[in-house]
């Protein structure tokens, strides 16, 4: 799909999203939306590094280039990796990692010029040429390893809320909420629109 083309789907997904919630009928966001949601929480916790867990093609990595000092996004599987360097290659301050985000997570996070963080948990067996690493849905283990570097995240958003415990090998959803109050004590903790969002409150 050229650029023109997917612009025009995006926001045609947006406001079909916008319409869903207005008439209370609304399950899976767009990824449009899914961007307004992370560049309102960007917005709240005024963060300026952002870590992205499943890069897939890089469509949410571009979109969030213009908000950030620096990127940072993981993804398992190496063509598609390769193809998001390639799609991601003129934003310099972009950096695609190949590999799997529970070891990448705490080198990132580790680096003494990584502080201020917005980190957006989506890496997971997705179908299709996606990647499955021995954990379909990672998302609790990560939480773990992001907490030893809390003074550093203002904030997670773990995406697709609604397929834990659904798919096959994710945890379950009060499992995920229970490892988000246990390990981010003191932060906001809500699901909204499809997605966990843990925030340091002012
Ligand atoms: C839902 S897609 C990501 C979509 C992308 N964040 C976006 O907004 O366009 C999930 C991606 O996570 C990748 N993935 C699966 N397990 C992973 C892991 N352990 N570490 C990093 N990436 C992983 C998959 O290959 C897939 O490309």
């Amino acid at each position: 799909m050229n650029k023109p083309e997917r612009h025009i789907q995006a926001f045609i997904g947006h406001f079909l999203d916008l319409y869903k919630i207005a008439s209370f009928n609304f399950i899976n966001p767009h990824s449009y939306t899914k961007f307004r949601q992370i560049k309102s929480i960007k917005e709240k916790t005024r963060s300026t590094v952002f870590i992205e867990t499943g890069t897939y093609r890089g469509v949410t990595t571009k979109r969030c280039s213009s908000l950030f000092e620096k990127i940072y996004t993981v993804e398992l599987d190496e063509n598609l990796a390769l193809e998001a360097a390639a799609y991601l290659a003129d934003e310099k301050h972009v950096k695609v990692i190949q590999g799997d985000a529970l070891e990448a997570l705490p080198k990132i996070l580790e680096d003494d010029s990584v502080n201020n963080v917005l980190i957006f948990l989506d890496g997971h067996f997705s179908g299709g040429e996606t990647a499955c690493s021995n954990l379909p849905e990672p998302a609790i283990e990560e939480l773990k390893i992001i907490s030893k570097y809390s003074k550093k995240v203002k904030g997670i958003v773990i995406d697709d809320f609604r397929l834990f415990g659904t798919e096959h090998g994710f945890p379950t959803k009060s499992e995920l909420i229970k490892a988000a109050e246990s390990y981010f004590d003191g932060y906001e903790i809500i699901v909204h629109l499809d997605q966990l969002i843990i925030a340091k409150s002012k």
